[in-house]
Protein backbone atom coordinates (compact mmCIF):
# COMPACT_ATOMS: atom_id res chain seq x y z
CA UNK A 1 0.00 0.00 0.00
CA UNK A 2 1.30 3.81 -1.32
CA UNK A 3 1.97 5.44 2.25
CA UNK A 4 -0.54 8.36 2.19
CA UNK A 5 1.16 12.15 1.63
CA UNK A 6 1.55 14.28 4.50
CA UNK A 7 2.83 17.57 4.13
CA UNK A 8 4.45 19.69 7.38
CA UNK A 9 3.25 23.33 8.19
CA UNK A 10 6.33 24.56 6.12
CA UNK A 11 6.04 22.08 3.56
CA UNK A 12 2.72 23.33 2.75
CA UNK A 13 3.49 27.03 2.99
CA UNK A 14 6.49 27.06 0.32
CA UNK A 15 4.41 24.74 -1.68
CA UNK A 16 1.45 27.14 -1.98
CA UNK A 17 3.57 29.76 -2.15
CA UNK A 18 5.52 28.84 -5.32
CA UNK A 19 2.01 28.14 -6.97
CA UNK A 20 0.45 31.67 -5.35
CA UNK A 21 3.44 33.46 -6.91
CA UNK A 22 2.96 31.44 -10.68
CA UNK A 23 -0.42 31.48 -10.88
CA UNK A 24 -2.15 33.75 -8.80
CA UNK A 25 -4.12 30.45 -6.76
CA UNK A 26 -4.93 30.31 -3.45
CA UNK A 27 -3.96 26.90 -1.96
CA UNK A 28 -4.24 27.95 1.44
CA UNK A 29 -5.55 25.44 4.35
CA UNK A 30 -9.11 24.99 3.23
CA UNK A 31 -7.11 23.27 0.19
CA UNK A 32 -4.84 21.56 1.95
CA UNK A 33 -6.05 18.10 0.17
CA UNK A 34 -6.58 19.34 -3.12
CA UNK A 35 -3.25 20.69 -2.78
CA UNK A 36 -1.84 16.60 -1.88
CA UNK A 37 -4.12 15.21 -4.08
CA UNK A 38 -2.53 17.06 -6.94
CA UNK A 39 1.31 16.86 -6.09
CA UNK A 40 0.87 12.87 -4.94
CA UNK A 41 0.11 12.25 -8.53
CA UNK A 42 3.29 14.00 -9.33
CA UNK A 43 5.16 11.99 -6.79
CA UNK A 44 3.70 8.64 -8.59
CA UNK A 45 4.43 9.55 -12.05
CA UNK A 46 7.80 10.23 -10.84
CA UNK A 47 7.69 7.76 -8.67
CA UNK A 48 8.98 9.36 -5.78
CA UNK A 49 7.40 8.74 -2.02
CA UNK A 50 9.07 11.48 -0.17
CA UNK A 51 7.64 15.06 -0.01
CA UNK A 52 10.95 16.36 0.29
CA UNK A 53 12.76 14.65 -2.55
CA UNK A 54 10.19 15.90 -4.72
CA UNK A 55 10.66 19.40 -3.76
CA UNK A 56 14.63 18.64 -4.67
CA UNK A 57 13.41 17.34 -7.60
CA UNK A 58 10.99 20.27 -9.02
CA UNK A 59 13.75 23.07 -7.35
CA UNK A 60 16.42 21.39 -9.95
CA UNK A 61 14.28 20.26 -12.92
CA UNK A 62 11.95 23.09 -14.73
CA UNK A 63 10.15 20.47 -16.70
CA UNK A 64 8.70 19.16 -13.40
CA UNK A 65 8.61 22.68 -11.86
CA UNK A 66 6.08 23.20 -14.79
CA UNK A 67 3.99 19.59 -14.59
CA UNK A 68 3.58 20.69 -10.89
CA UNK A 69 2.35 24.30 -11.65
CA UNK A 70 0.20 22.70 -14.38
CA UNK A 71 -1.11 20.09 -12.03
CA UNK A 72 -2.32 22.43 -9.30
CA UNK A 73 -4.63 24.06 -11.57
CA UNK A 74 -8.43 22.86 -11.60
CA UNK A 75 -9.75 23.04 -15.28
CA UNK A 76 -13.44 21.77 -15.13
CA UNK A 77 -15.65 23.01 -18.07
CA UNK A 78 -17.58 21.74 -21.16
CA UNK A 79 -19.59 23.04 -24.38
CA UNK A 80 -22.26 25.45 -23.84
CA UNK A 81 -21.43 26.23 -20.36
CA UNK A 82 -23.06 29.76 -19.58
CA UNK A 83 -23.71 30.35 -22.56
CA UNK A 84 -26.07 33.28 -22.02
CA UNK A 85 -23.01 34.96 -22.78
CA UNK A 86 -22.79 33.95 -26.49
CA UNK A 87 -26.53 34.34 -27.03
CA UNK A 88 -26.17 38.07 -25.75
CA UNK A 89 -22.91 38.75 -28.64
CA UNK A 90 -25.37 36.55 -30.88
CA UNK A 91 -28.57 39.47 -30.09
CA UNK A 92 -26.48 42.32 -29.90
CA UNK A 93 -23.41 42.84 -31.94
CA UNK A 94 -23.24 44.20 -36.15
CA UNK A 95 -22.11 40.70 -38.22
CA UNK A 96 -20.76 43.22 -40.46
CA UNK A 97 -18.11 43.81 -38.65
CA UNK A 98 -14.93 41.06 -37.98
CA UNK A 99 -14.27 40.41 -34.10
CA UNK A 100 -11.48 39.35 -32.00
CA UNK A 101 -12.03 37.17 -29.23
CA UNK A 102 -10.11 36.37 -25.97
CA UNK A 103 -11.10 33.21 -24.27
CA UNK A 104 -8.64 34.30 -21.09
CA UNK A 105 -8.54 31.00 -19.36
CA UNK A 106 -9.06 28.09 -22.07
CA UNK A 107 -8.62 25.59 -20.22
CA UNK A 108 -9.41 22.11 -22.72
CA UNK A 109 -10.88 24.67 -24.92
CA UNK A 110 -14.39 24.28 -24.97
CA UNK A 111 -15.26 27.71 -24.25
CA UNK A 112 -13.68 28.85 -27.28
CA UNK A 113 -15.16 26.03 -29.62
CA UNK A 114 -18.98 26.39 -28.44
CA UNK A 115 -18.71 30.40 -29.27
CA UNK A 116 -16.90 29.97 -32.76
CA UNK A 117 -19.51 27.09 -33.35
CA UNK A 118 -22.56 29.86 -32.68
CA UNK A 119 -21.03 32.22 -34.39
CA UNK A 120 -20.24 30.43 -37.84
CA UNK A 121 -23.69 29.54 -37.67
CA UNK A 122 -24.64 32.79 -37.26
CA UNK A 123 -22.10 34.12 -40.15
CA UNK A 124 -20.20 36.29 -38.24
CA UNK A 125 -16.57 37.02 -38.95
CA UNK A 126 -13.85 36.20 -36.17
CA UNK A 127 -10.85 34.64 -34.93
CA UNK A 128 -10.40 33.72 -31.51
CA UNK A 129 -7.53 33.80 -29.01
CA UNK A 130 -7.44 31.00 -26.55
CA UNK A 131 -4.86 30.73 -23.99
CA UNK A 132 -4.46 29.20 -20.54
CA UNK A 133 -1.68 28.77 -18.12
CA UNK A 134 -1.72 24.81 -18.50
CA UNK A 135 0.44 23.06 -21.36
CA UNK A 136 -1.43 19.86 -21.33
CA UNK A 137 -5.06 21.98 -21.28
CA UNK A 138 -3.46 23.66 -24.26
CA UNK A 139 -2.91 20.20 -26.17
CA UNK A 140 -6.14 19.09 -25.52
CA UNK A 141 -7.56 21.93 -26.96
CA UNK A 142 -5.21 22.22 -29.98
CA UNK A 143 -6.21 17.85 -30.33
CA UNK A 144 -9.48 19.22 -30.42
CA UNK A 145 -11.24 15.71 -28.94
CA UNK A 146 -13.79 15.31 -26.50
CA UNK A 147 -15.81 12.82 -24.48
CA UNK A 148 -19.35 12.67 -25.46
CA UNK A 149 -20.45 13.93 -22.22
CA UNK A 150 -18.53 17.62 -22.99
CA UNK A 151 -20.93 18.09 -25.49
CA UNK A 152 -24.27 17.08 -23.87
CA UNK A 153 -25.37 20.56 -23.95
CA UNK A 154 -24.72 21.41 -28.05
CA UNK A 155 -27.94 21.24 -30.10
CA UNK A 156 -28.07 18.36 -32.29
CA UNK A 157 -28.38 20.72 -35.37
CA UNK A 158 -25.01 22.66 -34.25
CA UNK A 159 -23.37 19.05 -32.84
CA UNK A 160 -24.76 17.54 -36.68
CA UNK A 161 -22.69 20.71 -38.45
CA UNK A 162 -19.46 21.01 -36.67
CA UNK A 163 -18.52 17.87 -34.93
CA UNK A 164 -17.22 14.34 -36.38
CA UNK A 165 -18.85 11.29 -34.79
CA UNK A 166 -15.23 9.09 -33.39
CA UNK A 167 -15.58 5.50 -34.38
CA UNK A 168 -14.53 2.05 -32.93
CA UNK A 169 -12.16 3.23 -30.06
CA UNK A 170 -13.12 6.47 -30.44
CA UNK A 171 -16.63 6.42 -30.89
CA UNK A 172 -17.40 7.85 -27.36
CA UNK A 173 -15.80 10.94 -28.70
CA UNK A 174 -16.14 13.98 -31.15
CA UNK A 175 -14.00 15.81 -33.12
CA UNK A 176 -14.20 19.50 -33.93
CA UNK A 177 -14.46 19.84 -37.51
CA UNK A 178 -11.07 22.20 -39.34
CA UNK A 179 -13.33 24.68 -40.45
CA UNK A 180 -13.82 25.63 -36.59
CA UNK A 181 -10.13 24.68 -35.46
CA UNK A 182 -8.98 26.63 -37.74
CA UNK A 183 -10.82 29.98 -35.95
CA UNK A 184 -8.95 29.47 -32.62
CA UNK A 185 -5.37 29.75 -31.80
CA UNK A 186 -4.25 28.17 -28.39
CA UNK A 187 -1.06 29.64 -26.85
CA UNK A 188 0.06 29.85 -23.14
CA UNK A 189 -0.41 32.89 -21.68
CA UNK A 190 -0.22 33.33 -17.66
CA UNK A 191 -2.78 36.07 -16.62
CA UNK A 192 -0.65 36.86 -13.21
CA UNK A 193 2.43 37.75 -15.12
CA UNK A 194 2.05 38.07 -18.73
CA UNK A 195 1.20 41.22 -20.31
CA UNK A 196 -1.71 41.22 -23.44
CA UNK A 197 -0.15 42.41 -26.67
CA UNK A 198 -3.63 42.86 -28.47
CA UNK A 199 -6.95 44.44 -28.11
CA UNK A 200 -9.82 42.73 -28.52
CA UNK A 201 -13.51 43.27 -29.17
CA UNK A 202 -14.12 40.20 -26.49
CA UNK A 203 -12.93 39.06 -23.01
CA UNK A 204 -13.92 35.77 -21.81
CA UNK A 205 -12.03 34.98 -18.42
CA UNK A 206 -14.33 32.78 -16.66
CA UNK A 207 -14.52 30.32 -13.88
CA UNK A 208 -11.04 31.48 -12.82
CA UNK A 209 -11.01 34.51 -10.66
CA UNK A 210 -12.45 32.65 -8.01
CA UNK A 211 -9.33 30.70 -7.50
CA UNK A 212 -7.70 34.19 -7.06
CA UNK A 213 -7.49 36.33 -4.26
CA UNK A 214 -8.60 40.34 -4.36
CA UNK A 215 -5.57 41.63 -5.24
CA UNK A 216 -5.02 39.07 -8.09
CA UNK A 217 -8.16 39.74 -8.92
CA UNK A 218 -7.81 43.61 -9.60
CA UNK A 219 -4.67 42.84 -11.36
CA UNK A 220 -6.16 41.11 -13.80
CA UNK A 221 -9.39 42.67 -14.28
CA UNK A 222 -6.96 45.67 -14.74
CA UNK A 223 -4.81 44.15 -17.38
CA UNK A 224 -7.83 42.83 -19.37
CA UNK A 225 -9.40 45.93 -19.39
CA UNK A 226 -6.28 47.66 -21.03
CA UNK A 227 -6.80 45.00 -23.92
CA UNK A 228 -10.02 45.76 -24.58
CA UNK A 229 -11.55 47.92 -27.17
CA UNK A 230 -13.57 50.94 -26.52
CA UNK A 231 -17.04 49.53 -26.12
CA UNK A 232 -15.96 46.23 -26.06
CA UNK A 233 -17.19 43.16 -23.89
CA UNK A 234 -16.00 41.63 -20.65
CA UNK A 235 -17.56 38.69 -19.16
CA UNK A 236 -17.12 36.31 -16.24
CA UNK A 237 -18.18 33.44 -14.71
CA UNK A 238 -21.91 33.51 -13.72
CA UNK A 239 -20.60 32.91 -9.91
CA UNK A 240 -18.09 35.93 -10.29
CA UNK A 241 -18.14 39.29 -10.05
CA UNK A 242 -16.61 42.36 -10.31
CA UNK A 243 -18.02 43.69 -7.26
CA UNK A 244 -15.03 45.25 -4.86
CA UNK A 245 -12.47 45.66 -7.92
CA UNK A 246 -12.15 49.07 -9.20
CA UNK A 247 -12.55 49.27 -12.91
CA UNK A 248 -14.76 51.61 -15.28
CA UNK A 249 -16.61 49.03 -17.03
CA UNK A 250 -20.50 49.30 -17.13
CA UNK A 251 -22.62 45.87 -16.10
CA UNK A 252 -24.86 45.06 -19.08
CA UNK A 253 -26.19 41.52 -18.06
CA UNK A 254 -25.13 39.32 -14.95
CA UNK A 255 -21.41 38.97 -14.88
CA UNK A 256 -21.49 40.43 -18.39
CA UNK A 257 -20.04 44.43 -18.57
CA UNK A 258 -18.93 46.52 -21.31
CA UNK A 259 -16.16 49.26 -21.67
CA UNK A 260 -17.15 52.41 -22.19
C1 LIG B 1 -12.18 26.04 -14.43
S1 LIG B 1 -11.23 26.41 -15.84
C2 LIG B 1 -12.30 27.54 -16.71
C3 LIG B 1 -12.50 27.16 -18.14
C4 LIG B 1 -13.52 28.01 -18.91
N1 LIG B 1 -13.16 29.38 -18.94
C5 LIG B 1 -14.90 27.83 -18.33
O1 LIG B 1 -15.47 28.81 -17.82
O2 LIG B 1 -15.46 26.73 -18.40
C6 LIG B 1 -9.99 27.51 -15.16
C7 LIG B 1 -8.73 27.59 -16.01
O3 LIG B 1 -7.95 28.70 -15.56
C8 LIG B 1 -6.59 28.37 -15.77
N2 LIG B 1 -5.73 29.26 -14.97
C9 LIG B 1 -5.50 29.25 -13.63
N3 LIG B 1 -4.63 30.21 -13.30
C10 LIG B 1 -4.28 30.84 -14.46
C11 LIG B 1 -3.39 31.92 -14.76
N4 LIG B 1 -2.68 32.55 -13.82
N5 LIG B 1 -3.29 32.29 -16.05
C12 LIG B 1 -3.99 31.65 -17.03
N6 LIG B 1 -4.84 30.64 -16.80
C13 LIG B 1 -4.98 30.23 -15.52
C14 LIG B 1 -6.51 26.90 -15.37
O4 LIG B 1 -5.38 26.26 -15.93
C15 LIG B 1 -7.84 26.36 -15.89
O5 LIG B 1 -7.69 25.72 -17.12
Amino acid sequence: MIPETRLSNEQHQKLAGIVYKETGIVLNEKKYSLLVARLSKRMRIKAISSVSDYMNLMANDPEEFNEFIDATTTNHTFFFRENKHCEYIIATLEKTKPLKIWSAASSSGEEAYSIAVQLLANAFSFSIFASDVSDSMLNLGRRAIYPGDRVREVPPSLLRAYFQKGEDRWKDHVKVKPAVQKLVTFSKFNLLSDKPSDTFDIIFCRNVMIYFDTPTRQRVVSSLCRALKPGGYFFVGLAESLNGLDHSLTTVLPSGYQKN
